[in-house]
C-alpha cells in the first residue's frame, strides 16, 4: 500500500505525475484550506504533507493529523511551517536547500536593474505613445553604487557575486560576520542602509527577522535608496515602507514577497515607485521541476527508511 501524502500547492505537472506514482497523493491547490475539506476518514490516514513554502503547515493541521510522520517543504524557507509543533511530535521537516539560490539571485538583480533603468515605466512609455513626445526622464547607475545586502546566506551571496559583475560595492549585514567572505561586514543594518544605495533583503524569514527592514531603516536608505524584497513580506514593515514610498523619503521598492500575499496591501497597487511580483523568486519550470523532485525524494527516503536527504536542522 502506497503511503497516504497530502500534497498542498500548486506544483508543476511533473510533481504532481510523480507524486501520485509514488503516494496516495491527495492534492489541493486552495488556499488556505476550507474548514473541512479533508475528512476525518482520510485525516487518520495522512503520514505525510508535501507543502509549499509559503503555504507551510499550520499547528492546527499538524495536530489534526494523528499518523504524521513527515513534512517536506516545496522551497527553502520553512518559515512558515510549525516547528515547534512537528518537534513536539518527533516529525522530522525537510525543505530544499541549494538548488534555488541562482535563480532567485537573477529575479533580485533584475529587479534592481529594472527599478534603476525603469524597465517596467519605459515599456509603458513607449506603448502610450509618450517617447512621441519626448524621451525618457533618466534613470540611475547601479554600477560604482553600494549594494548592502541583509543576509548572505545561499541567495544573498548570489546577489551579492552578480553584483560584483556589474562593479557595484557590496556590503553586508547578519547576526554575525562570515570568515571567507569578500564583502564588507556591517553589524548596525541602520548603518548598512545609510551606506546603501540599494538594499536588497534575503535573510531567512520567522520571528528572528520579523520587522527587521523598520521605519528608521529605510528612512536611513532614504529618498535617493531603492530597497528590493527578495526574502519574506515579514521582514519589512509594511506600513512604513508604504508611507515612505508615498511621500517620498525612500526613492523607490522592488518587491516579490509580501505580508499576505497573494492579498497585497491595495496601497502598493497605487504607488507608481515600486515593482510588484507575485512571490516568483524560485519559478521557473527548470528549478521548480528541481524543488519537487528534491522534495519527493525527501519523502521517499523517508518511507523507505533511508536517512533523509536534506532535513532542517
Ligand atoms: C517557493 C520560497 O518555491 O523557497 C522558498 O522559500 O519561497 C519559494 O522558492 C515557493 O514558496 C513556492 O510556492
Amino acid at each position: 500500500m502506497k503511503p497516504v501524502v497530502l500534497s498542498l500547492g500548486a506544483f508543476p505537472a511533473a510533481t504532481v505525475a510523480t507524486l501520485a506514482e509514488r503516494f496516495e497523493a491527495h492534492h489541493y491547490t486552495v488556499h488556505p484550506l476550507p474548514d473541512g475539506t479533508l475528512s476525518p476518514e482520510l485525516k487518520d490516514r495522512i503520514r505525510g504533507i508535501a507543502t509549499e513554502a509559503n503555504r507551510g503547515a499550520t499547528r492546527a493541521l499538524i495536530e489534526s493529523l494523528p499518523k504524521l510522520e513527515i513534512i517536506s517543504c516545496f522551497g527553502v524557507g520553512v518559515d512558515a511551517i510549525d516547528l515547534a509543533a512537528a518537534r513536539e511530535r518527533g516529525i522530522p521537516v525537510t525543505n530544499t536547500p541549494g538548488i534555488l539560490a541562482d535563480e532567485c539571485a537573477d529575479l533580485a538583480v533584475g529587479m534592481m536593474l529594472a527599478s534603476a533603468r525603469q524597465i517596467v515605466f519605459a515599456d509603458g512609455f513607449v506603448r502610450r505613445g509618450e517617447w512621441l513626445k519626448g524621451p525618457l526622464p533618466l534613470g540611475r547607475s547601479v554600477g560604482c553604487k553600494t549594494l548592502g545586502v541583509v543576509g548572505l546566506g545561499g541567495i544573498g551571496r548570489a546577489i551579492a557575486d552578480r553584483a560584483r559583475a556589474f562593479r557595484m560595492n557590496v556590503i553586508w549585514h547578519g547576526p554575525r560576520p562570515k570568515p571567507d567572505v569578500p564583502y564588507e561586514y556591517v553589524s548596525d543594518i541602520v548603518e548598512l542602509a545609510r551606506r546603501s544605495d540599494y538594499l536588497m533583503v534575503a535573510c531567512r524569514g520567522g520571528p528572528a527577522t520579523r520587522g527587521l527592514i523598520s521605519a528608521s531603516v529605510i528612512d536611513a536608505l532614504g529618498p535617493k535608496g531603492t530597497l528590493i524584497n527578495i526574502s519574506r513580506g515579514s521582514v519589512v514593515d509594511e506600513d512604513a515602507l508604504i508611507a515612505r514610498l508615498r511621500d517620498g523619503r525612500l526613492g523607490f521598492a522592488a518587491l516579490d514577497v509580501y505580508e499576505n500575499s497573494p492579498r497585497i496591501k491595495p496601497d502598493f497597487l497605487t504607488l507608481p515607485n515600486v515593482i510588484l511580483q507575485p512571490h516568483q523568486g524560485s519559478a521557473t519550470m527548470e528549478t521548480r521541476t528541481a524543488i519537487g523532485q528534491l522534495m519527493i525524494d525527501n519523502l521517499t527516503a523517508h518511507f523507505a527508511g533511508r536517512p533523509l536527504l536534506t532535513p532542517v536542522a
